[in-house]
């Protein structure tokens, strides 16, 4: 493997948030959540679930019921009615628009059970990280193909309402979900300092 190559497909990744409307090639999705799998994970336990949504339909769905929950929330919090449906429409807008959808989850099912909360909090914070690494492969190797992606969060919000939208196993928790499609715009996000946030101790 190149490393150069490896390096500069990092850095050129960008997060996509408008698309073509060219659908996704179904074994490509496959692809990407082979990459997922293959991250590494605490204790080698795997606690990523997938549900892949290709179909239009089942993308409203879930948009929809989201954003029932986000407007709740946005009102609640005092934010005024007009600027609430805006932000609101615009979070439906970009999953019903995005050609495919992979809502990511965290499952604690295979993870060491502790009884002491301390414990059970570093066993989560874990799987939450083993998730987020499977979800930068896919975004790697989404770029890596050409396509276009970006992590939205709004799941972890509201994982009730997905995992009864989609019908999941109760054990699956809403993490995120990554839009996808072939990008139609060029994003130029740039990093602050490096040596900032190293400390190097020889
Ligand atoms: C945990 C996490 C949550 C994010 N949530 C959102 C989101 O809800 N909506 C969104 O548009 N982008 C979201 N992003 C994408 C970030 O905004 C993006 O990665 C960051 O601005 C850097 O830009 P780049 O990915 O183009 O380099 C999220 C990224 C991460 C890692």
């Amino acid at each position: 493997m190149d490393a150069a190559e490896t390096l500069r497909l990092i850095k050129t990744r960008r997060s996509v948030r408008r698309y073509d409307g060219r659908p996704v090639p179904t074994h490509l999705v496959w692809e990407l959540l082979e990459a997922a799998h293959w991250a590494p994970s605490a204790h080698n336990r795997q606690p990523w679930r997938f549900a892949v949504l290709m179909d239009v339909e089942r993308r409203r769905a879930l948009a929809e019921a989201m954003g029932a929950h986000f407007r709740r929330d946005l009102l609640a919090a005092g934010v005024p009615e007009e600027e609430a449906e805006r932000q609101v429409a615009r979070s439906v807008a970009r999953i019903v628009d995005a050609p495919a959808v992979i809502v990511v989850f965290l499952s604690m099912a295979d993870m060491d059970q502790y009884a002491d909360a301390k414990h059970r909090a570093l066993e989560r914070t874990m799987a939450v990280q083993s998730v987020a690494l499977a979800v930068q492969n896919i975004l790697l190797l989404a770029h890596a193909h050409g396509l276009g992606a970006c992590w939205m969060c709004a799941p972890l919000f509201c994982p009730e309402v997905v995992r009864e939208t989609l019908e999941v196993p109760a054990d699956w928790e809403a993490q995120a979900l990554v839009t996808l499609g072939y990008p139609a715009e060029v994003r130029t996000r740039e990093r602050d300092s490096l040596a900032d946030r190293v400390r190097w101790y020889e």
